[in-house]
């Protein structure tokens, strides 16, 4: 099987579609974030106040780099990782398919209201940041599923039904 990535806006639900999908299909289930966080001994939170963004960027992308080598992975991004090209070229050059988790702004409000982990809500319009990213998420992704009224475990079952029960 080839890989499959998802990505979309902070609080969008891709750690939990990606740990539903480990669950329920065996799949191995990897978070870059955490990826990083292990790899560094920092929490992101401690990665941008002490080094910056950049930074975490390049860490990102090393850490996208390493994880899609290997091909039958799901690979949970981060929300910005599809900002930059060269993560997408590097996810479509190992043969992931890049699946976006489109959860209503609304909803993901919601779930980012009491968050003190993830730096970027700390210094964006966080409204502004996903009418700018939406449009790319869109764009870069292979197929879109939409997720705001679905569970994780639903989204994964879509999932595994159109893209992964082909390609195993
Ligand atoms: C970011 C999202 C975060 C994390 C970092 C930057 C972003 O991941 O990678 O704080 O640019 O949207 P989640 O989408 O898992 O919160």
């Amino acid at each position: 099987m080839k890989g499959i990535a998802l990505c979309g806006f902070m609080g969008c639900g891709k750690t939990t579609v990606a740990s539903a999908l480990s669950k329920k299909y065996d799949l191995t289930h990897i978070d870059t974030d955490k990826f990083i966080e292990e790899k560094s001994g920092m929490t992101i939170s401690q990665m941008f106040s002490r080094y910056g963004e950049e930074h975490f960027r390049q860490k990102e992308f090393e850490a996208i780099s390493t994880l899609c080598q290997k091909s039958d992975h799901v690979l949970a991004l981060g929300g910005g990782a599809v900002m930059f090209s060269r993560n997408i070229e590097a996810l479509k050059d190992s043969g992931y398919t890049l699946i976006f988790i489109d959860t209503d702004f609304d909803v993901i409000k919601k779930r980012l209201q009491s968050d003190i982990t993830r730096p970027l809500l700390k210094s964006n319009d966080i409204e502004k940041l996903y009418q700018t990213r939406y449009p790319i998420y869109k764009s870069v992704c292979d197929i879109s599923i939409s997720a705001t009224n679905e569970t994780g475990e639903q989204i994964a079952d879509i999932i595994y039904e159109t893209i992964l029960k082909k390609a195993i």
